[in-house]
């Protein structure tokens, strides 16, 4: 059937037509919102390159959850930045680390039961050097040494899910990590706790403003010997695939703007849930075009969001979650 018969206009008149016919929903509940701890009282520390995020000592965290908790927000996704670092991240598997101090309080709080907390596993925020990994030097150079860095992680992992972590979220790209994370699990009486694997995260410029908000930029060399290449396509899906052979429950697609592709073919691929994050520069790149006034916010803001979910993620990591979920509310 074509024009005149056909006219695809008619389904777009007014807005209960075009809400009948929408194809793609976005719920508070879809949304996850990123939180930076750091110690301390009363901190509250605008991050210049994000605006509207901060670091945040844990009873201000409190409050950032209560608030997200009111506006129906699905969870939190609880970044550490600790007082001292090492060369072998310590405080990411210290039992009275930030994040583990900050899960235990939120436990505890009336929001704890009501938002998913989910843990990020990585050592990138707790090493001196800043790598998601153990260094080593070779002759011409350093490595980021893979084995050894697995049970750093692995034990990094329980610690956050002994602390109250409803999932634990390894985001380092360490060959293996997702199998190492499970046992650890498993024989620590923690079966019960999901792994989210950030399985295909890319290498990505569009991280910059997040490792000013965490502190972690590496000291020397980047991540590109252990984060995918832009790139690659395949490549993503074996990541997905060998992740889910090792034990991942679900599976996290980052960055997610410039990856839409890959969020809708692991869609098409696997029935496990799948998130995506729109990462820090996704975030500040559309905050810096609010500030000049060259993109209608509110609408922006939004029409990123059911992108993501358009192209196949269940829910989605984002430090717009409370901007979006007062304009779906
Ligand atoms: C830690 C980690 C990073 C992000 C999430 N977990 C930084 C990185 O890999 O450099 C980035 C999140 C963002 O940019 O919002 N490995």
């Amino acid at each position: 059937m074509s024009f005149p018969q056909n006219r695809m206009r008619r389904m777009r008149r007014t807005e209960p037509l075009r809400a009948l016919v929408r194809e793609t929903t976005l719920n508070p509940g879809d949304l996850i919102y990123p939180l930076f701890l750091r110690p301390g009282k009363g901190l509250r520390q605008a991050v210049s390159s994000m605006p509207g995020v901060f670091n945040l000592s844990i009873d201000e965290a409190l409050r950032e959850a209560e608030e997200a908790a009111a506006l129906g927000i699905g969870g939190l996704l609880l970044f550490g930045l600790p007082d001292s670092k090492d060369e072998q991240g310590t405080g990411a598997w210290s039992d009275d680390g930030i994040v583990q101090q900050g899960l235990r309080a939120l436990k505890q709080c009336g929001a704890g039961s009501k938002l998913v907390l989910i843990a990020d596993v990585c050592l990138c925020e707790y090493t001196s050097h800043g790598h998601c990994g153990v260094v080593v030097k070779t002759p011409d150079g350093f490595e980021i040494d893979n084995d050894p860095s697995l049970d750093l992680l692995a034990r990094t992992a329980a610690s956050l899910a002994r602390a109250g972590a409803d999932i634990v979220a390894p985001s380092d790209m360490m060959d293996g990590r997702v199998a190492a994370i499970r046992r650890a699990l498993d024989s620590g009486g923690l079966a019960q706790t999901p792994i989210l694997s950030y399985a295909s995260k890319f290498a990505s410029a569009f991280y910059g403003p997040f490792r000013e908000a965490a502190e972690s930029t590496p000291q020397f060399g980047d991540r590109r010997s252990y984060q995918m290449d832009g790139a690659n396509f395949r490549e993503a899906l074996l990541e997905i695939d060998l992740d889910l052979e090792e034990g991942a429950d679900m599976i996290l697609m980052k960055p997610a703007m410039p990856y839409l592709d890959v969020v809708r073919a692991a869609r098409d691929r696997v029935a496990v849930p799948i998130g995506a994050y729109q990462v820090s520069g996704e975030y500040s790149m559309l905050q810096a075009a609010f500030e000049k006034g060259w993109l209608e916010r509110d609408r922006a803001i939004l029409e990123s969001l059911f992108g993501m979910r358009r192209a196949g993620a269940d829910f989605i990591v984002t430090y717009f979650a409370k901007d979006a979920a007062k304009l779906l509310g």
